[in-house]
């Protein structure tokens, strides 16, 4: 039984009624958060007919398909490697995310039942460089990303996007060290620097995009503690750190999921961290205790910091309630750092 809500166009959302009534897989259970889209679409190969059937209580005749964009990149090549051992068909876009022909090219030839986009420009060596590069910035992301959601839409399918959390800053109603975290529904109050800005902006419009599931990612971790990209990497790195809690992503523990998100066919705004918030000295000093027990490090002060980087960084600490309800096995950012980061990289001897 479901309630059928036409659209304006093509579309038609509908919205399942008790779970016990609508289980769309026995090993998928369907959350009462999860809003169920089907789509009629355009495109008489449209994919989506199989996702419905599999959201209809019969076992899908279709297995999974997952289109990736971001072969290059750190999230997309991670993405491609857990495909791999999950023995999931997955496939890299070639297209440029601006350039709708290609995007639509590449779902014609490799007809997904699912679209991941791991693509998009990060700034190199550092967010600072959108500061000056804002056309490049808005071509991948505020037209490449509208562009790949709307083509999805049109081809009736969910869309995975690895999105940012650095659009919010802590501020009267969510303190520093309250434990008040930022919600799904809260809007952006950081645009401090042109990244955040986009990426704020392109949030709020893929609100409208039905078959859109957006991920708040916040300061990748993950276990390969040589990457370059890795925030504890970089901490490391740097002559000398702030130290501020902030909400995380264990991308060890988080990639996993977001599959199994696709797969569920959820939608909508998602933070993607660890449930908790954690500071830099706190990630040095476990990485003091399990990496290398020599390491030290120097502090300095948001204000200095401020005088070695272009544009003010994001800080702040979002509401996990939404997704740990989903899944309720997720890690708190300490634990999970311990069971996929630190355990496995142990470099000291253990103590009784
Ligand atoms: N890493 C972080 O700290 C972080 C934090 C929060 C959120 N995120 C978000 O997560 C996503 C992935 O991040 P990442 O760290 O994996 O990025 P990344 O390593 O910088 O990789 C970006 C990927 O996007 C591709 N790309 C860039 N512009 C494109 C375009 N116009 N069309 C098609 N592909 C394009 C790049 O391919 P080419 O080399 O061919 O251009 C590359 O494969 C990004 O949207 C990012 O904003 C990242």
């Amino acid at each position: 039984m479901v309630i059928l809500i036409p659209n304006i166009s093509t579309s038609i959302l509908l919205l399942p009624k008790p779970p016990s009534k609508f289980p769309p897989n026995p090993q998928i259970p369907i959350s009462k958060h999860q809003s169920l889209i089907l789509f009629k679409s355009k495109h008489p190969h449209n994919p989506s007919s199989q996702i419905m059937s599999s959201q209809q209580n019969k076992p899908s005749t279709k297995p999974f398909k997952f289109l990736i964009y971001g072969k290059t990149g750190w999230i997309g090549g991670l993405l491609g490697t857990l495909c791999q051992t999950q023995s999931i068909e997955y496939h890299y876009g070639s297209g440029r995310l601006e350039s709708r022909d290609t995007l639509i090219a590449d779902i014609d030839a490799v007809k997904p039942t699912h679209v991941f986009n791991a693509a998009g420009v990060t700034g190199r060596p550092n967010v600072d460089w959108c500061e000056t590069h804002k056309v490049e910035t808005i071509r991948a992301n505020v037209v490449g990303t509208l562009t790949l959601a709307d083509v999805c839409r049109e081809y009736g399918l969910v869309l995975v996007n690895f999105a940012t959390g650095c659009i919010f800053e802590y501020d009267l109603e969510h303190p520093l060290g309250s434990g008040v975290g930022f919600k799904e529904e809260d809007s952006p109050n950081f645009v401090g620097s042109f990244y955040s800005k986009t990426k704020a902006m392109v949030e709020d419009l893929l609100k409208s995009y039905e078959n859109v599931c957006t991920l708040r990612v916040r300061m990748p971790i993950s276990s390969d503690l040589t990457n370059p990209r890795n925030f504890i990497t970089k901490i490391t790195r740097y002559e000398k750190v702030v130290d501020i809690p902030n909400s995380m992503t264990v991308l060890d523990e988080l990639l996993p999921i977001s599959i199994e998100m696709a797969k569920r066919n959820l939608t909508g705004i998602y933070n993607f961290t660890n449930p908790g918030c954690i500071s830099h000295n706190q990630i040095l000093e476990m990485y003091r205790d399990y990496i290398d027990p020599k390491f030290t490090w120097k502090n300095f002060t948001l204000d200095e910091q401020a005088k070695v980087i272009i544009a003010p960084r994001s800080n702040n600490e979002l509401d996990t309630t939404k997704l740990k309800t989903e899944f309720p096995e997720l890690l708190s950012i300490k634990d999970s750092l311990i069971k996929y980061v630190f355990e496995p990289n142990r470099k000291t001897p253990k103590t009784a």
